[in-house]
């Protein structure tokens, strides 16, 4: 099965299983707009409440606020949302579709790279156990063609997107005879910046005057409440602020699931620092945020760094932790060191002096800023598919299995009388209720015992207890685990300090 297959598969999963549904579905959806489901909204749960607590509970000198995503609209001019958030765009004029320029150009670049990879697998063919990929690459001239083809393009584009060359971009697009997916024809408008923000209006007051945005990034809620923090948290620097919260913004393209939404949710940690010691930060930074995804469990070598060689004009380094997602390896969250760019906006445009005094250095400053920033959904979609497993059985059977980390999975423990009688649901549902206040749990009663052990694992259940005839006299019950789908007898007293010790978050942040 390909990538893609199993990503569609997968898509199809979370639906059925009441992970993800596509927004207002009932009315044909709303392209870029997810809702989450009963087992979605736990999942997603679980990732905030492991990113929170790993931020605000294991680090003194960090604390958590929620800010509202209406803001001063000045606010967005001091960032730089106003004047330079945009993507560039460009329509054909057949079609009436609109598209990135830069997105198509990539679209271009992925053709040429699968026509490299098709002639790897014909020269595999060829040469059967003697093939030696990385000389093959190296010598055959039909890839050594193509890969100075799409290296090309690909420099043209980095060179005109870091220009502002709105005309390079249309000419890149135009001497690649880059065609409408749609209508097929090369006739494309001029290519223009797009602003991404979505803007609304304040009740009161009418025109430009009352435009709101709504925010596109959470951190411009922690900058413009840091004195507030400070002052009343008594923090000294270094110290950091955390956020989970919506942000929004209008995509363009739009597309692979809940990668790229026009409403989803961001995790952000601004950590002021010293001037002079943020680049020691963002080190430190990069490791920690590394450490808390890798120990989810999903392989390390599904992780890269993707440092920036290209940095915005307030930034003096900056990095991407990408993911191997099924479409490949893209960016999952960033590490930025902003200096004192946004502090140092907000003190000139609101007018008040946004400055720490250093107890240790006598001196007053703008803090600068390590930033660490991912997004939420896209954390539910790498966990989602990294769990997604079509397994065949020894018994030539074949079952779909959610692996999560048991402290991220949406149930811990499905609690499964035999049969239907009466003594066993008694005692089935005073184990529930004694799990029930430390874990989320599902009773069922339906359908053979195979079967619910199905359901379960379709959703990724860690733990599923069954509790038989012999339950009623020898107190024990049988715990089967998801993973291995052993079975073993123990005694119902020690079911809650077991289910304990495999699904607490604690197990998840002692490694980090
Ligand atoms: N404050 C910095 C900031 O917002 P960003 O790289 O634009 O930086 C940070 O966004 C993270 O937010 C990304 O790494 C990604 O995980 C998530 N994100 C951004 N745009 C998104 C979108 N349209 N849909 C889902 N997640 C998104």
């Amino acid at each position: 099965m390909t990538q893609e297959e199993i990503f569609k598969n997968l898509i199809s999963h979370t639906k059925e299983y009441g992970f993800i549904f596509p927004s207002s579905e009932i009315y044909d959806g709303l392209s870029a707009v997810y809702d989450y489901g009963q087992m979605g909204s736990e999942l997603k749960n679980n990732i905030k409440k492991y990113w929170w607590d790993s931020m605000v509970k294991l680090n003194e000198n960090i604390v958590g606020i929620d800010s509202c995503i209406f803001m001063h609209p000045k606010i967005w001019k001091a960032s730089g949302h106003v004047d330079a958030f945009n993507d560039p765009l460009i329509d054909n004029k057949d079609s009436k579709k609109r598209y990135r320029a830069d997105v198509l150009i990539e679209d271009y670049i992925a053709k040429i790279e699968a026509k490299i990879d098709k002639e790897v697998a014909k020269g595999r063919k060829r040469f059967g156990d003697s093939f030696d990929e990385a000389q093959f690459r190296a010598t055959n001239p039909n890839v050594l063609r193509e890969e100075k083809k799409a290296e090309e393009v690909r420099q043209r584009m980095a060179k005109a997107l870091n220009d502002n060359d709105l005309a390079g971009l249309r000419q890149i697009i135009i001497d690649c005879e880059i065609v409408d997916p749609i209508s097929g024809t090369r006739n494309w408008t001029d290519v223009r910046q797009f602003n991404l923000m979505f803007s609304t209006q304040l009740g009161n007051i009418s025109g430009e005057d009352g435009t709101l945005y709504l925010r596109p990034e959470t951190a411009q809620g922690i900058f413009v409440n840091f004195l507030n923090v400070q002052k009343s948290g008594r923090m000294k620097i270094p110290f950091g602020i955390a956020q989970i919260g919506k942000a929004f913004r209008n995509e363009i393209v739009a597309r692979q699931f809940i990668f790229r939404m026009r409403e989803f949710e961001q995790m952000e940690m601004q950590f002021f620092v010293r001037p002079g010691q943020e680049l020691e930060w963002f080190r430190h930074w990069k490791q920690k945020r590394l450490s808390w995804h890798l120990a989810i469990g999903m392989g390390e070598e599904n992780y890269r760094f993707h440092d920036h060689e290209k940095l915005a004009h307030y930034a003096n380094a900056a990095t991407d932790i990408e993911f191997n997602f099924p479409f490949g390896f893209k960016e999952l969250e960033g590490i930025h060191s902003r200096t004192d760019f946004d502090l140092g906006r907000h003190q000139e445009f609101s007018g008040r002096k946004i400055q720490y005094f250093d107890p240790e250095t006598n001196a007053s400053y703008v803090p600068y800023v390590i930033e660490t920033s991912i997004g939420v959904d896209r954390t539910v979609l790498a966990v989602l598919s990294a769990a997604y497993r079509q397994e065949k059985l020894d018994n030539g059977e074949e079952r779909v299995v959610m692996r999560f980390h048991p402290a991220l999975s949406p149930v811990k423990v499905a609690v499964l009388p035999l049969v239907k009688k009466e003594e066993l649901t008694n005692l089935a549902q005073s184990i529930m209720n004694d799990l029930k206040y430390d874990f989320n749990c599902q009773y069922e009663e339906k359908d053979t015992i195979g079967r619910r052990y199905r359901r379960q694992d379709a959703i990724g259940t860690p733990f599923c207890v069954t509790i038989d005839f012999d339950s009623l006299t020898d107190g024990r019950v049988t715990l089967r685990d998801r993973d291995t789908m052993a079975q073993e007898r123990v005694p119902v007293s020690e079911l809650h300090s077991i289910v304990e010790k495999k699904v607490s978050m604690k197990s998840l942040l002692e490694k980090i």
